[in-house]
């Protein structure tokens, strides 16, 4: 396994290597045969194995902030800031009376994209966009750190402005991750000690969280996990990763409920576990997880549309929905609730709305990938117009790839090179310049 301090260096490359990649280009990875140098400007920055990329400027614009906070090394003894648990959530709405705390790293991915457009209008509203609160995903265990110093920052900030503040983190490592996809298969593997690696992440997430008592996280859990194993079981990755991924997200739920972490279930979106016949499995299942882990009042409910398209509230259906009744995300949160409330989960929800600015987009529902001609949408608030959901958010960060259109990639997924995907992308989770500056100049309401 790579260390986090070789996952942030820059590498200088010899000046004698003939080509040169693009700003935001690939300059290395896995099986990688072009060029390794990088255009004037920017400089080839590891990413994971698959995927080195071309980011702009210096270290210091592209990286996330290194860790000031070292991890204690046995969970159990804890810190003497450390407060024990008190099982208590807070009654409510988890977000009201709180502002969002906008992730630095995101913000200096944006800053950096930013400062690479050279229309000033369009370069001053794609700046803006690092002042929108947007989840920080944790996507590989070497990243974890950086939630240490993201919730130092916020602690900081809370006592400056004396405004309350918010940390949305997502949690996204199982093993075997992305079963019925490929895109984003990540770190971990159920037949090399997958479950075992996984609770030391989150052990260290519930390190780091521990020591800040005074800011509050909230969590997206394990985004497609879930719906995966309502609809893909006939999807052989999925069926062999039931158990775990059941074990694994209750080990997840239960400890970061000891550290006061307000948890949304991902579940899908309307396109997925809407249709009529999901709803109720979907409501099963949500909530066994949710009453196996002891019906903890950190788990607020779930969350819909995550890293998807879908509207909350569409004009008119889009034609891809046809047949279905819940064709926008109000529509299927309002059909899952009294299924899932009487089964007893009294549910509430988050729906990402950060890449669903512009309908009508799809060649077809199941269409994720880089979906060509989407905006960024309505801006994260709790003035939701409906009781059932806590918060509009923001949870992929926008410009953020969804997977590479290279079909020799190991996570290559044929979905990113269909007819209505922007091509050509970079690895999933990787910088992808031309989309961002599309959400930006598509953005509705506009930025
Ligand atoms: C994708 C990537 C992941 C990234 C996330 C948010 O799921 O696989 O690495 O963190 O998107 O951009």
């Amino acid at each position: 396994m790579f260390k986090f301090a070789s996952l942030l260096a820059f590498v200088t490359l010899a000046s004698s290597v003939a080509a040169q990649a693009p700003i935001y280009g690939q300059c290395g990875g896995q099986g990688w045969s072009g060029a390794t140098a990088c255009a004037a400007g920017s400089v080839c920055t590891y990413s994971n194995d698959y995927y080195s990329q071309c980011l702009p400027g210096a270290a210091s614009s592209t990286t996330a902030p290194a860790s000031t906070v070292s991890v204690p090394t046995s969970t159990a003894s804890g810190t003497s800031s450390a407060p024990s648990s008190t099982s208590t959530a807070a009654a409510g709405n988890p977000f009201e009376g709180y502002e969002i705390f906008a992730s630095p790293y995101y913000a200096a991915e944006v800053a950096a994209a930013a400062a690479n457009i050279t229309d000033s209008t369009l370069a001053g509203k794609a700046a803006s966009v690092a002042n929108i609160p947007t989840f920080t995903w944790f996507d590989q265990v070497a990243k974890v750190p950086t939630l240490g110093t993201y919730l130092a920052n916020a602690t900081a900030l809370q006592t400056s402005s004396g405004s309350k503040q918010i940390v949305p983190i997502v949690v996204y490592d199982l093993p075997d991750r992305d079963c019925a996809a490929s895109a984003s298969n990540g770190e971990f593997s159920i037949a090399d000690n997958g479950e075992a690696n996984y609770k030391d992440y989150i052990d260290q997430l519930v390190a780091q969280i521990k020591q800040y008592p005074d800011v509050r996280v909230v969590a997206v859990i394990e985004p497609d996990s879930l719906a995966n194993l309502v609809t893909n079981l006939s999807v052989e990755k999925c069926a062999n990763a039931q158990t775990t991924y059941l074990a694994c997200v209750n080990y997840a739920i239960e400890q970061l409920a000891t550290v006061n972490v307000y948890m949304y279930l991902d579940a899908g979106h309307a396109g997925w576990l809407g249709w009529p016949a999901n709803l109720s499995p979907a409501a099963t299942l949500f909530t066994q997880v949710y009453q196996n882990a002891g019906s903890s009042p950190f788990v607020r409910g779930l969350a819909t549309n995550v890293a998807n398209y879908n509207a909350l509230v569409a004009a008119s259906p889009d034609p891809i929905t046809q047949g279905n009744p819940n064709y926008d995300e109000s529509l299927y949160i309002n059909a899952l609730a009294p299924v899932i409330h009487s089964a007893g989960f009294p549910a509430q929800f988050i729906v990402d709305q950060g890449r669903a600015g512009v309908q009508n987009i799809r060649a077809a529902w199941g269409d994720w990938c880089n979906v060509k001609g989407a905006g960024f949408g309505t801006q994260p608030t709790t003035d939701t117009g409906d009781s059932l959901i806590d918060a509009i958010v923001w949870v992929k960060p926008g410009g953020e790839c969804d997977g590479t259109s290279n079909s020799s990639s190991p996570r290559y997924d044929p979905h990113c090179s269909l007819s209505d995907a922007t091509i050509p992308a970079p690895e999933a989770g990787t910088w992808f310049q031309t989309y961002f500056e599309t959400l930006v100049s598509a953005a509705n309401p506009a930025l």
